[in-house]
């Protein structure tokens, strides 16, 4: 405590200080005979801060702060009597009654104290130590030493190394950041910056009440709004135990000079002393528009980058569109169609950002990410959940009801925690993961080949569940526990890729329950994915051909199965501004959900034409002989008739429970279209039914799904009826039918 006398020491004392006005004391300690006045100031034991008077701006009030001693620049980190300062320099800071510090003026009053203590015997004294802090403790006679209270339980507007933000549980004391006033004033400021504990803790930098820019909730790892980036100058860490909650951090290199400051206007700056020369402002919050809080408003997540930068979550629609035409985000976004719950729903994964505001939550440290899910769905006012702490697999359950607030894109997210948004089953496989300068362009997300190669475990034969001309399919099931579909293109195929692209883009503008779901897509180099939703009843082919003894459709599925086929088909016909011609209509491109309802699949080779223009030309005759009508066969020549052709042999099919293509008969050369054709005119067309069938159905109705699969498969393009006529046929008994003329391609065998 004496050290100051040394020579090395009184030699930095010069020359740092030569030019300043204060007087500095000998020792960095104030004891009961040994205070310091406004002449005098403390100095640490290793030269780093000092404590002294000091006056802010013109003004002639005196304050007692705390400063950087080894620099030029005068940088008050710790104000003691920020809202009593002293008028004039008769201020003392001396050890009072009870052993408290205080702070008196030239009549003695106390403007000022500690207010803690309460010692009655001992010795009492306050250190400025190196660190910054001035603590006062109590020596007992044995020599034990017990601290009553020190500044840095008290921070002013700097947090230094070794400070703590936060709770001391124990005591109930939470320390927390206040700004200036103003550049010239160190009284209470409107900014401060606090740990709360509300469900997981955040840091708030607030402006009086309203929150200006929030650190999302502790992962385990990191802030989920703040992800840890390499940082060569601190080690931050935050500590959650049963008896303290808080923020710290430390710096790397014991030389470095550094402080994390809340200033008046409104952001927390990390400075850096550089090169002693100057500070340096390295990090600010907020660091951009996306950390503004709520920037966007409920219900919507903020990306820097994007413009506009505001965009709804999916199943969600701008409340006010007018205002966020005009790029004003605040009013959010508002539900598309309330929530089928608790039927038709499920989750979105909204990858990498910071985590909803804790609004309405609820929170469960032990569970897992499954029983959150659950724990989620069983309540229709959930809209979203996430793991509580993403150390390892991840655990804990985190959930919220009503709105979602202020979530951000992060730009760097290694690691970071993904949110799970409830959306309806129509929006299922849409994500919010949209890429930078998307539009409309973007309505097909994107997903990630890892996440597809863990789904089907890298590709597994065991995962294998149908093998195509492009690619291979496989079933998968992603981390959220929905099972999909995965077409994976054969690399290298020219072909391939067109029918890829071709797939995606217009698929992705249909939507419609007799159509199968495309739910994303992924290209990675050669690598090119299509996910759809899974069937579970596989393909229509696999069900109704061959020897199925006991396990056959009965007539009610059959004839929903032509009726759900027909209806997917008249959307595609019948498409608000296009008409699509899928060309490719055939037993194994039908598949079946869990309810047997049929979805008609692969788009690989659909085309699509404005009403105005159903006939087209192509050089390249693609399909499958058996399916095609002969204008296409012969002449390439297609339209929405060629789709009524193959949904005519699809009928015919249906029924039979016999392929066209492969269709043998003792007592002819016809193809099963030949077959049924020769049974009509003979009157016998009954006997085309499948024998497996169960053996009680309407043979009226029966007969008439046969009449009406001969009328869409006639010779002529216009004669056969349009898909909607088929529907009108297929579900009104009363509609008289016309009879049906000679079938094209009754005899003929392809052989390809
Ligand atoms: C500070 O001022 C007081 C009078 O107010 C004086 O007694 C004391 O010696 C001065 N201290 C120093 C270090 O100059
Ligand atoms: C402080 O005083 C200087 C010179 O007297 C003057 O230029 C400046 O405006 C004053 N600042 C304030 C905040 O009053
Ligand atoms: C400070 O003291 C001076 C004279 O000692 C007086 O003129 C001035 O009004 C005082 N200011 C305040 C804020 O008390
Ligand atoms: C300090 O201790 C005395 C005696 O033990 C007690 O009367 C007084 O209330 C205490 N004051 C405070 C502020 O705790
Ligand atoms: C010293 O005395 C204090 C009470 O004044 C007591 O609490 C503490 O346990 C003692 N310490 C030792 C090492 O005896
Ligand atoms: C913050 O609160 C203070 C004191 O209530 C008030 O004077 C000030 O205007 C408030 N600031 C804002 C921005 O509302
Ligand atoms: C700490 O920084 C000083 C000054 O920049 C440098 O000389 C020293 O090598 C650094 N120490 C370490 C351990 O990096
Ligand atoms: C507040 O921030 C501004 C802008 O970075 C800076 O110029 C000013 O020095 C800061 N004030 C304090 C007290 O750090
Ligand atoms: C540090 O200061 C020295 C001398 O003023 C200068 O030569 C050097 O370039 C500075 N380094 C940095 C990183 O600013
Ligand atoms: C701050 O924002 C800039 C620009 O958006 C970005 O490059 C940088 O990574 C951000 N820094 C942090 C720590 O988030
Ligand atoms: C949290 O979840 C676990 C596992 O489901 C359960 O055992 C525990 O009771 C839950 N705790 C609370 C407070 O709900
Ligand atoms: C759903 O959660 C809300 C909010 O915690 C609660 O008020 C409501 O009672 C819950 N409903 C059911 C059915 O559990």
């Amino acid at each position: 405590m004496e050290i100051l006398y040394s020579p090395f020491h009184f030699f930095i004392f010069i020359t740092l200080l030569s030019t300043a006005a204060e007087l500095s004391r000998s020792a960095d300690m104030i004891t009961l005979f040994q205070p310091v006045r406004d002449n005098e100031t403390l100095v640490s034991a290793g030269a780093k801060f000092e404590l002294g008077f000091f006056s802010a701006g013109n003004s002639s009030n005196r304050y007692v702060g705390i400063w950087f001693y080894n620099i030029p620049v005068k940088t008050v980190v710790w104000v003691a009597n920020r809202d009593d300062p002293i008028n004039g320099s008769s201020g003392v800071l001396r050890i009072g009654r009870g052993g408290n510090l205080v702070i008196v003026d030239g009549t003695g009053r106390a403007v000022w104290s500690t207010d803690t203590a309460n010692v009655t015997s001992g010795t009492v004294a306050a250190q400025l130590l190196d660190s910054g802090n001035l603590v006062l403790t109590d020596e007992s006679n044995n020599g034990s030493r017990n601290i009553l209270w020190q500044s840095f339980d008290h921070p002013f507007d700097t947090l230094l190394a070794g400070m703590k933000l936060g709770w001391d549980l124990r005591i109930g004391l939470n320390r927390y950041l206040t700004s200036w006033r103003d550049s010239d004033d160190p009284s209470t400021g409107d900014i401060t910056y606090k740990v709360e504990l509300q469900g997981l803790p955040q840091k708030f930098l607030r402006r009086n009440a309203s929150v200006i820019e929030r650190s999302g909730p502790w992962d385990g790892i990191q802030f989920s709004g703040l992800p840890l980036s390499p940082n060569a100058i601190i080690n931050p860490e935050f500590v959650t135990i049963a008896q303290e909650v808080y923020y710290s951090y430390q710096v790397i290199n014991d030389s470095t000079i550094t402080r994390a400051v809340l200033n008046h206007s409104g952001t927390l700056q990390r400075w850096l002393w550089n090169n002693n020369t100057q500070w340096t402002v390295i990090h600010e919050l907020p660091n951009d528009s996306c950390d503004e809080y709520a920037k966007c408003g409920p219900n919507a997540v903020c990306r820097i980058g994007d413009a506009p930068i505001c965009s709804c979550l999916t199943g969600y629609t701008p409340k006010s569109p007018q205002e966020w035409a005009m790029f004003v985000w605040s009013s959010g976004c508002v539900k598309k169609k309330p929530l089928n719950c608790p039927k038709e729903e499920g989750f979105v994964k909204l990858k990498g950002v910071k985590v909803p505001d804790m609004l309405s939550y609820w929170v469960n440290t032990s569970m897992s990410l499954d029983e959150c899910r659950t724990k989620c769905l069983k309540n229709c006012t959930c809209t979203a959940y996430t793991n509580a702490d993403i150390v390892g697999k991840g655990s804990g359950c985190l959930l919220w009801y009503g709105d979602l607030l202020d979530i951000r894109k992060l730009i760097q997210s290694s690691r970071s925690q993904n949110v799970f948004i409830r959306v309806m089953a129509s929006d299922l496989g849409k994500t919010s993961e949209v890429q930078a300068g998307s539009g409309d362009n973007f309505e097909l997300p994107t997903l990630d080949l890892e996440d597809i190669t863990r789904a089907t475990n890298s590709f597994s034969s065991l995962n294998k569940i149908g093998e195509g001309g492009s690619g291979s399919v496989y079933k998968g099931l992603t981390s959220d526990g929905i099972q999909i579909a995965v077409k994976r293109l054969s690399q290298n195929s020219r072909q391939g890729f067109d029918e890829f692209k071709n797939e995606v883009l217009l698929i992705t503008r249909l939507q419609h329950r007799n159509l199968v779901k495309l739910l994303g897509c992924c290209i990675n180099g050669e690598e090119k994915v299509l996910v759809y939703e899974y069937m579970p009843n596989g393909s229509l082919n696999s069900l109704i051909f061959g020897n199925r003894e006991g396990n056959s459709l009965v007539w009610r599925q059959r004839f929903n199965i032509i009726v759900g086929v027909a209806r997917g088909l008249l959307y595609l016909h019948r498409n608000s501004r296009l008409s699509i011609i899928h060309r490719d209509l055939k037993a194994s491109n039908v598949l079946l959900d869990g309810e047997m309802n049929p979805k008609i699949s692969d788009f690989g080779m659909a085309r699509a034409c404005r009403g105005d223009q159903l006939l087209e030309k192509t050089e390249r005759v693609v399909g499958t002989y058996g399916y095609m009508s002969p204008e296409y066969a012969i002449d390439g020549i297609f339209s929405i008739k060629s789709d009524v052709f193959s949904f005519g042999i699809l009928v015919l099919e249906i029924i039979s429970g016999r392929r066209n293509r492969e269709f043998h008969q003792h007592d002819h050369n016809f193809n099963l279209l030949g077959h049924a054709w020769k049974l009509w005119l003979q009157g016998k067309a009954t006997e085309l039914i499948d024998k497996q069938m169960e053996d009680s159905f309407p043979m009226s109705e029966v007969t008439r799904c046969i009449q009406i699969g001969l009328l869409c498969v006639q010779q002529s393009p216009e004669q056969r009826p349009t898909i909607s006529s088929v529907l009108l046929m297929l579900e009104s008994e009363s509609t008289t039918l016309p009879q049906p003329k000679q079938p094209g391609f009754y005899t003929e065998r392809f052989n390809d």
